[in-house]
């Protein structure tokens, strides 16, 4: 199929919108209409919303430029919508993203929520650090829902941290996240928390060779938990009991087949109430455990360690 000429006649929104989803279609991109719309919001400076009110608008040939290209690396290369565009909507914000951070995922949503639930008290100012923050969307996300909270960001990534304070500025949040270079609890030595919350990289390299192309264009170092999956989520939690103040809580992203081998290690570190969450695609997603608070009478309900929970 090749793309309308625009030396043929002027073509509409929609037109445009029909050629590209059937075009992205056929080069096996499930989400077509969706990124095609995206593109082209973007190339004409407009909304997804203004699009579909201005359907029988012609575009002009330069117009079309930008556009064309977008389509072209989308299709050929596999280069994702929001690398393209340079942006992704986490948590209801705007969050630029480059080829040093990954994309952030709606799944990871899942640790905000959760985080959030936990830190019920607006008024009290909660230490809160995210480990391997990639583009600042679970530290930033979080502070900005709760202006008390003191929340830390860091990464093993000078890139990475570059673009999150970027973020931050773009959120005017810079002044309430603090960000940190280094490795794991290394970035804040001594330091505890009233939450840990990480993301950390969890794909197995031994299934490089199966993973969507689109993959390809994010940063090693956000993905891959070397061989096993399990190079980073090991260390952390290991580490995770000295970081955390005692009633503090514990929160991990991970793949799903890893979730009872991490909840385990969890309870073997003498965290207690460890519970696996779901994500909304109904996937054991995050790990969840406390520090158990030896002063605040509370027990933490341990019949529930193996079950799995929604979370809205
Ligand atoms: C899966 S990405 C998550 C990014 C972001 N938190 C999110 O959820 O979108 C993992 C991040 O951890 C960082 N990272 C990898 N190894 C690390 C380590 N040992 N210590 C701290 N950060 C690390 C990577 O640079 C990357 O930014």
């Amino acid at each position: 199929m090749s793309q309308p000429d625009s030396r043929d006649r002027s073509w509409t929104i929609l037109e445009i919108l029909q050629w590209t989803t059937g075009h992205l279609k056929e080069r096996g991109i499930e989400t077509a209409r969706l990124d095609a719309e995206v593109l082209l919001a973007h190339s004409l400076g407009m909304s997804r919303l203004d699009l579909y009110l201005n359907y029988e608008k012609p575009l002009l040939p330069e117009e079309r430029a930008t556009f064309r290209e977008y389509v072209k690396q989308r299709a050929q290369e596999r280069i994702p919508v929001s690398l393209l565009i340079g942006e992704r909507e986490f948590w209801s914000q705007s969050f630029k993203v480059t080829r040093d951070v990954l994309t952030p995922r709606p799944e990871t949503e899942l640790i905000v929520s959760s985080a959030l639930d936990f830190m019920s008290d607006e008024n009290r100012a909660y230490e809160v650090v995210d480990i391997g923050t990639g583009s600042g969307a679970i530290a930033l996300s979080v502070a900005s829902e709760r202006p008390n909270a003191q929340v830390v960001a860091t990464d093993v990534s000078v890139l990475a941290l570059k673009v999150a304070r970027a973020n931050a500025d773009q959120m005017q949040l810079n002044g309430r996240v603090r960000f940190e270079e280094g490795s794991l609890f290394g970035a804040v030595p001594g330091e505890q928390f009233d939450l840990v919350l990480s993301n950390p990289p969890y794909i197995a390299g031994s299934q490089r060779s199966s993973l969507a192309r689109e993959l390809t264009h994010e940063p090693e170092l956000a993905l891959f938990g070397g061989e096993d999956g399990y190079a980073v989520l090991r260390p952390l939690v290991e580490g995770v009991g000295s970081a955390l103040k005692e009633g503090g809580l514990f929160l991990v992203e991970l793949d799903p087949r890893q979730a009872e081998t991490v909840a385990g290690w969890c309870r073997d570190a003498g965290l207690s109430g460890v519970r696996v969450l779901n994500d909304l695609a109904g996937n054991a997603r995050v790990v969840s455990a406390r520090k158990a608070d030896p002063t605040s009478g509370a027990v933490d309900n341990d019949e529930k360690e193996h079950t799995h929970e929604h979370s809205s």
